[in-house]
């Protein structure tokens, strides 16, 4: 596999350069509650600046609006928030894709403009890759930067199509995410060892059998244990858990074995029968949960049990929460599962990568997301990546 070109491979001097960035942050009331991913490209865009980029075209999409014009999926409130992070002025361009204002704004812009172009998905023809709109885009650059691994699973006209029409590679944002992403499974300091959680099986059936293949300990937890709980006859009262999945979790298991991979299940939980904040709960070996009962954490053997194999870890791979972390006290297993990451990753013992919004907020939770050796903004492609699937996104930047 070839690799992909960077900012090093492309000349930026007095160019128009399009930047596809993910803005496609979390917003409540208008204001933008988490700028990572506005924080991940600024260093792209300082040194656009400063390797003399002529003008610097924003593109992104916000929400999902099926190619229509949905004023809610604007990313005029987004300007907001990226002015001052970025420390100068940010030109928001209202056009629809049709009407001619994004080709007019470039027309008019000054060396040194940014400009923040509307919501790429409220073009139909986004979505499509329709190659019509990919060289609408790529009209309105010279150089094409995808800075936007977290869009990089989807096969769009801003994030793929544009790509292969004018010279284009790696912002610095996507290459840190490669290289990290890179890094857990080619040439890895070993033992691996893998933590996924979250509710379902089946959006991470492929994540689990590529990870039994690569991985020499794969710890499950989140209501996607209840299901292997289950499949291994644990009762487990009223948990959420996928009962129609308990032939898919077997057969994972079966997959383990025969790769020589130890999969830890919680060999206790915290249960109750109401999942609010305040309600009574206990502590239960898993062959114990009552009829109704929830498990909503892993107990305090299970962090242990984690604790011990993770001792022997070089490199850890994380993606989804163990419990209701959202709500104390189902928080505490995860919190201290990832406690624990964090401190063998600060004595340089462990190589860890984190990935994907909840995980991500699971972390912070725990004070501990900085601690990570790195943490991923991406959700689907993190999951897609771990598939093992190559990203369309990344293979138009590969090198010719
Ligand atoms: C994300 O938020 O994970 C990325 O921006 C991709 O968004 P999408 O799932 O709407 O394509």
């Amino acid at each position: 596999m070839s690799t992909y070109r960077t900012l090093d491979d492309v000349d930026v001097t007095g160019q128009a350069v399009l930047v596809r960035v993910d803005l496609n942050v979390p917003v409540k009331g208008g204001k933008v509650t988490d700028v990572t991913r506005i924080e991940r490209i600024l260093p792209t865009l300082r040194e656009l600046g400063s390797k003399g980029a002529k003008v610097i075209v924003l593109l992104a999409h916000f929400g999902c609006p099926k190619g229509k014009v949905v004023q809610q999926m604007s990313l005029e409130p987004i300007t907001d928030a990226l002015q001052p992070m970025i420390g100068r002025p940010v030109e928001f361009v209202a056009t629809d894709w049709y009407d001619g204002r994004a080709e007019d704004a470039l027309g008019h812009a000054h060396a040194g403009d940014i400009l923040l172009m509307e919501n790429t998905r409220f073009h139909p023809g986004e979505e499509t890759n329709d190659p019509s709109f990919a060289a609408q885009l790529a009209r309105l650059g010279d150089v094409y930067i995808n800075d936007a691994f977290s869009a990089a699973h989807r096969a769009h006209a801003s994030t793929e199509g544009v790509a292969r029409l004018i010279p284009s590679a790696a912002g610095r944002a996507m290459q840190a995410e490669l290289e990290a992403l890179t890094s857990v499974f080619d040439a890895p300091a070993r033992p691996i060892f893998a933590v996924v959680g979250g509710a379902k099986v089946s959006t991470k059936i492929e994540l689990l059998r590529n990870l039994v293949r690569k991985v020499a300990t794969l710890t499950l937890g989140g209501a996607m244990a209840n299901t292997f709980l289950a499949a291994q006859g644990n009762p487990i009262g009223k948990s959420l858990a996928e009962r129609d999945m308990l032939g898919t979790a077997r057969s994972v298991i079966a997959a383990s074995s025969a790769s020589g991979c130890e999969i830890v299940l919680p060999i206790d939980a915290v249960v109750a029968q109401e999942s609010d904040a305040g309600a009574a709960w206990s502590v239960v070996p898993v062959q114990a949960v009552g009829a109704e009962e929830m498990i909503l954490d892993i107990g305090p053997d299970t962090v242990t049990l984690i604790g011990e194999r993770l001792a022997g870890a070089r490199t850890l791979v994380w993606n989804g929460p163990l419990g209701a972390f959202e709500t104390t006290p189902f928080d505490r297993g995860t919190t201290a599962i990832a406690r624990t990451v964090a401190g063998l990753t600060r004595t340089g013992a462990l190589r860890s990568v984190a990935g994907d919004g909840d995980t991500v907020a699971a972390l912070k939770h725990a004070g501990v997301a900085s601690d990570f050796t790195f943490v991923s903004t991406a959700g689907g492609a993190f999951l897609e990546w771990f598939e093992g699937k190559s990203l369309p996104g990344i293979e138009a930047l590969r090198a010719i």
